[in-house]
């Protein structure tokens, strides 16, 4: 059993292309409903499109509040069934507004091991404190950045030679199995009738 998810990305997709590929090999049971990007030239959109997987951009720059814009968001989501929100390189913090309606159902996957080194430049923050592991994180989203709670982890050594793009290529390939992982244990929840 699966569930409908909406993929919210900025920039490059690859988070999202993961989860696209996945659906459609049927190494998850859920199934993309929708791909929405809040940057009009993020290169994530061609590649879902060439997917033939449904986009949008909902520009927030084009709404006169964040609150219009949320909605925006929401309505969307809402329109196509949509059940779980996966965040993947999503660049905007969501408010109180928008996670009212989605409580426990959006989740962001951030390059550390959380709670350490949150917001921007995660990889390069691991590497500037000297860390001997860094990794990535799935978490539920609350109106902090990269503060709610965390659902799984994956740890990566970090090698005296790493740099940001050595360890950030390292950690991209463990945050898409984990992002799989995760959606398959909450499919495994729903069908259990634990969620
Ligand atoms: C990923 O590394 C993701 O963890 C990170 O942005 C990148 C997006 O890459 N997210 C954050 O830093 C959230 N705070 P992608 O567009 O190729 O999936």
């Amino acid at each position: 059993m699966g569930l409908n998810l909406g993929i919210l990305i900025s920039g490059r997709g690859s988070n999202m292309l993961n989860l696209v590929n996945a659906s459609q090999r049927g190494l998850i049971n859920s199934k993309i409903k929708i791909v929405i990007s809040n940057n009009k030239n993020s290169n994530g959109i061609d590649k879902a499109k060439r997917k033939n997987i449904k986009t949008k951009i909902i520009n927030q720059k084009e709404y006169e509040s964040k609150k219009d814009f949320e909605n925006a968001l929401s309505n969307t989501l809402k329109n196509e069934d949509v059940e779980l929100v996966c965040l993947a390189g999503f660049m905007s913090i969501l408010s109180k507004n928008f996670l009212k309606d989605w409580n426990k159902k959006v989740i962001n996957i951030h390059p550390s091991l959380l709670p350490s080194f949150r917001g921007k430049n995660a990889v390069k923050q691991a590497l500037e404190n000297k860390v001997k592991t860094a990794g990535c994180s799935v978490h539920f989203v609350d109106e902090g950045i990269d503060t709610g709670e965390i659902i799984s982890q994956e740890r990566v050594p970090v090698l005296s030679n790493d740099n940001e793009e050595t360890l950030g290529k390292k950690i991209l390939k463990k945050e898409h199995g984990l992002y799989i992982k995760v959606i398959k244990e909450f499919e495994r929840k729903c069908f259990n009738g634990k969620t």
